[in-house]
């Protein structure tokens, strides 16, 4: 195992972000130019430094997570005491509280069985809850605010099921809850009904929280190496200090990102990893992206109704059927590539049909090499189109390399954020549908919402329904 205390471990292990593909001396008028990153360094320098003194008065928490012994420290030892008790875990959460987890799961492969459950479909839900062991089954309840309706809505059906199954004496073993230290309903069921819980620290919102106790504990089920995850988050935050843009990928990324969208109308971000296993690292980064910064007014108050649209994508299959709009659609789109050179697995093509000229040249490569030419081949094809492209390469996938990516686009994401100057740690406009819900489910004090949805279906023409 490599020991990434070692500079050399490091510098082997580190992500680079390559953005010729951006720039206007690659694909013209599509790309941003130099002097309009230069332009930018007297107000990034600002961001920066206001950031930097946010974070100094504490106001910033997710800035130290990687450093944090206290949440990785109860993250192991409760993965410990769980993994000895039970084969499954199963992780109750949404949004923010999910979405990492989900991250974390897909890129390194788990030696025991976690299933991440984000959604209250009664087919999925249900079919899930039928086919587990309950007695070797553990329910990781994750919440910040400890409400969310989803969220709650699985915990009280589980707990319902728990107890039905195993009885009031062994249920809440079966029952690890991952919310505030001090509020909310969740908490508060901890103090009463004494589930084993672990605290979400102060200030770390949902879709900053991967690196805390929300996707520590079922990483560390899982049998990652947490320790090298925030050991590769904290290599990305000593790259990360410069004030000068050239200097600090995370604001690079973020500055090309916002130039893109404010003066070259490119309001799309495409996240597209040429390897299956970051696909739901690029779902991550649609949340985090999507949710800071799509906001309808700046920080004072003034309207704004900014944001970039994040799609996903995945290299090669998506080359057959969103490329071709990447490629000749319109100039709105920024594609973010994820490569790794090393896929820890290689197979072989064998040769073969040496006499069919659209076969022969594939024997004797690998798949990886094929994936990865592939990667080369679209990343310029794209750039021949003069369609803006930036890569971020891995050397190989591991815990090291995914701590540094959720680490850079994060703080690029808090970075942008000042750009917009919107706040990126709200979500205002996820609230109307919830009141909506509410009102519609009976919850007191919501009965003006429910009458609104009342109304508006009552409302609907027939003839706009076919
Ligand atoms: O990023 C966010 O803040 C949200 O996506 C939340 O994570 C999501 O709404 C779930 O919230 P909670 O963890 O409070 O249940």
């Amino acid at each position: 195992m490599p020991d990434y205390r070692r500079r050399a471990a490091r510098d082997a292990m580190s992500v680079r972000l390559d953005v010729n593909g951006m720039m206007a001396e690659a694909i013209g008028q599509a790309g941003v130019g130099g002097d309009e990153v230069d332009g930018l360094a007297v107000r990034a320098a600002e961001a920066a430094h206001s950031l930097q003194a946010k974070r100094a008065a504490g106001e910033l928490p997710f800035y130290d997570l990687p450093s944090r012994k206290d949440t990785l420290a109860a993250a192991k030892a409760l993965a410990a005491e769980v993994r000895a008790e039970s084969e499954t875990l199963v992780v109750l959460g949404i949004g923010g509280s999910a979405l990492g987890t989900k991250a974390l799961l897909g890129a390194v492969e788990p030696t025991r069985h976690v299933v991440v459950a984000d959604n209250v479909d009664p087919w999925t839900f249900g079919k899930l809850l039928d086919g587990l062991d309950l007695t070797r089954t553990v329910f990781n309840v994750i919440s910040k605010s400890g409400e969310t309706a989803e969220t709650m809505a699985q915990f009280l059906i589980v707990r319902d099921l728990l107890l039905r199954q195993l009885g009031a004496v062994d249920y809440a073993r079966h029952i690890v809850i991952t919310t505030d230290s001090d509020a909310g309903a969740l908490r508060q069921i901890v103090h009463d009904e004494g589930f084993r819980a672990l605290e979400v620290p102060a200030g770390v919102g949902g879709r900053f929280s991967v690196l805390t106790t929300v996707g520590l504990f079922p990483a560390a089920f899982a049998g990652m190496r947490i320790d090298d995850l925030l050991a590769g988050a904290a290599w990305m935050e000593s790259r990360c200090h410069d004030a000068k843009l050239w200097h600090n990928p995370a604001h690079l990324l973020a500055a090309l990102l916002y130039l893109a969208d404010t003066q070259h109308q490119q309001n799309v971000v495409v996240m597209m990893p040429y390897s299956d296993r970051l696909h739901p690292f690029a779902s991550w980064f649609a949340q985090l992206w999507a949710e800071s910064l799509g906001k309808a007014e700046t920080v004072e108050g003034a309207p704004a109704h900014v944001g970039q649209t994040p799609l996903t994508a995945v290299g090669a299959t998506d080359q057959h059927s969103l490329l071709q709009l990447f490629a000749d659609g319109p100039v709105d789109k920024v594609v973010i590539m994820l490569r790794v050179e090393d896929h820890g697995r290689e197979l072989p093509i064998p040769a073969a049909y040496a006499d069919l000229d659209s076969l022969a040249y594939l024997g004797g490569a690998g798949l990886g090499q094929l994936l990865n030419r592939e990667q080369h081949a679209t990343e310029l094809a794209l750039v021949q189109q003069q369609r803006p492209v930036m890569t971020l390469t891995l050397p190989q996938l591991n815990p090291f390399t995914l701590g540094q990516l959720f680490y850079i686009f994060e703080v690029a994401t808090v970075f942008a954020g000042a750009l917009y100057h919107v706040n990126p740690f709200d979500q205002p406009g996820v609230q109307a549908s919830y009141r909506l819900m509410y009102g519609q489910m009976g919850r007191s004090g919501f009965e003006h919402e429910g009458t609104a949805v009342e109304a508006w279906v009552a409302r609907k023409r027939s003839e706009y329904i076919l």
